[in-house]
């Protein structure tokens, strides 16, 4: 076989690997499982950054942006779950559509997305419980609240590192400086991990449960939000509505503007695509699957055009550079009550965040290795409790180290170049199998021929471009990373190297 049939072998996913998983899912379970994974940091956290730093109060319009290049995705998504299937997500429609090279890149690729996304969420879940536990009296030790190191973005420092001495450095990496900060470990980060990886292990059944109660209560809190700030709304606010423009980069090769806000936020709709890999466990999977991801993503887009708004409307844009932005517009408007309920909020709607974006990193990986591009290990499934109990482990205790101990900065911006990536091709991919399986089943069909997979692409290649250049480097390192495994171990290992062509 020549490299290049190695590279375009394709292959549809099968369900050898997912057959002794319990087919338990509903399509309200994977719309709440949806839910779970979306609202997150990005609504809590990131909405107000962008709008200080990127957008001003137009960073509504990022979000409307940043949804409808969502959308796009999300409904190439939902035709090929429905039709391709498989739990491997944008893999498997990879594998299927373009062969097992591109498919290993955007498995490489969603790996990173969602085992990133954990451990940075982890990060932000303890800072909160660490706040909520001050509040209430109980100290943590200092030195289990962080990691033993801090990044100094070299774009990005406060005016106290900027007066640190260059040898302040305890050591450098791709032109970013590290320091010592004598602290041991975010313990509380660890443990939240741990915590997950053990109901994970427990069953899909009982996750699914939690998240759905957890899920409830998130929603609860936004719907106080609402509320309450509905009767704060000054439109004078609003004035300035438009700061920083479309898009500019600064002389320190800062991003702001309405665009680069909407690449920001976009990590606020990061976990739409988990729903996808529940194809193993749902009941119907070609009809639950495309309803899970488009319902959920529809319902989170309206709240976060919402919420975003509402926020801008009750306090003006340049007070919103904090980390808790939802909470810290109800304190200004002087709802104390409701601040505290927000934070609640937060540190529930992480939890559910993790939850189910680590249960999609342990079921992509299961796809692969059912593939032979990574060891058996990971596609094994317990008998007792029908989860892949080492594969779940092996991540949760990797993740959890990762989390208390490696400032997460640099690479949890490199989740959005990697998801935006998984989805242009997720997007090509629906074109290119209605070309060369014409005659495959699609229960569900996007609207309007390639026009909709066509806009998906643009948008979400669009949303790359406007990614800080430093950011699109990192990415293009973690590939080389990738590229090196597959030539050292899968191509080799492929299970379409064993089959005659
Ligand atoms: N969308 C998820 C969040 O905002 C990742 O936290």
């Amino acid at each position: 076989m020549s490299l290049m049939q190695q590279l375009t072998r394709k292959k549809f996913p099968s369900d050898l690997v997912t057959q002794n998983l319990t087919k338990c899912l509903t399509a309200w379970d994977l719309g709440l499982m949806g839910v779970g994974a979306i609202i997150g940091t990005g609504i809590f956290v990131l909405t107000g950054i962008a709008a200080a730093t990127q957008a001003g109060p137009a960073v509504i319009v990022s979000f409307i942006l940043s949804g409808i290049a969502c959308g796009f995705a999300a409904l190439s998504y939902a035709e090929l779950s429905a039709s391709v299937g498989g739990s491997g997500s944008a893999y498997g429609y990879s594998y299927a559509a373009f062969g097992e090279f591109i498919a290993w890149i955007i498995g490489w690729d969603l790996i990173l997305e969602y085992a990133v996304s954990v451990e940075a969420v982890a990060n932000g879940w303890a800072g909160y419980v660490k706040d909520a536990l001050t509040a209430m009296g109980v100290g943590l030790p200092h030195e289990f609240t962080k990691g033993p190191l801090v990044l100094v973005h070299a774009d990005g420092m406060t005016a106290a590192q900027k007066l640190l001495p260059a040898n302040a450095c305890s050591f450098t990496f791709l032109h970013d400086c590290y320091h010592a900060t004598g602290d041991i470990m975010n313990l509380p980060a660890v443990l939240v991990i741990l915590a997950l990886m053990g109901l994970l292990v427990a069953g899909v059944k009982e996750s699914v449960r939690f998240n759905a109660a957890m899920v409830f209560i998130k929603l609860l809190t936004i719907a106080v939000f609402i509320c309450v700030a509905l009767f704060h709304v000054d439109f004078a606010n609003w004035k300035n509505f438009m700061p920083f423009g479309w898009y500019g980069v600064s002389a320190d090769g800062e991003t702001h503007g309405v665009l680069a806000g909407a690449s920001m936020v976009f990590f606020a709709y990061v976990g739409f695509d988990a729903v996808s890999t529940a194809v193993g466990e749902a009941k119907n999977p070609r009809r639950d699957v495309p309803i899970g991801i488009l319902g959920s993503l529809l319902f989170c887009t309206v709240i976060y055009i919402v919420v975003s708004g509402l926020l801008t409307l009750v306090v003006p844009y340049t007070a919103l550079n904090v980390s808790s932005p939802v909470a810290h517009a109800l304190q200004l408007a002087g709802v104390n009550w409701a601040s505290a309920l927000v934070a609640t909020g937060v540190i529930i709607g992480l939890t559910t965040v993790m939850l189910v974006l680590y249960y999609g990193l342990t079921r992509i990986l299961m796809s692969m290795a059912g593939d032979g591009l990574l060891p058996r290990f990971f596609s094994a499934v317990n008998g007792k409790t029908h989860t892949p109990v080492k594969n779940t482990v092996l991540c949760g205790i990797v993740m959890a180290a990762m989390a208390g101990v490696i400032p997460l900065d640099v690479l949890a911006d490199l989740v959005n170049i990697g998801t935006l990536a998984a989805f242009v091709l997720v997007c090509a991919g629906v074109i290119v199998l209605r070309k060369t399986r014409p005659d495959m089943p699609r229960p569900f069909r996007m609207p309007f021929g390639p026009f909709l997979p066509l806009m998906g692409i643009l948008s979400c290649g669009a949303l790359i471009f406007f990614l800080p250049l430093i950011t699109q480097l990192r990415f293009v390192v973690w590939l080389a990373v990738g590229l090196l495994i597959y030539f050292l171990y899968s191509g080799k290992n492929s299970s379409l190297a064993a089959e005659p062509r």
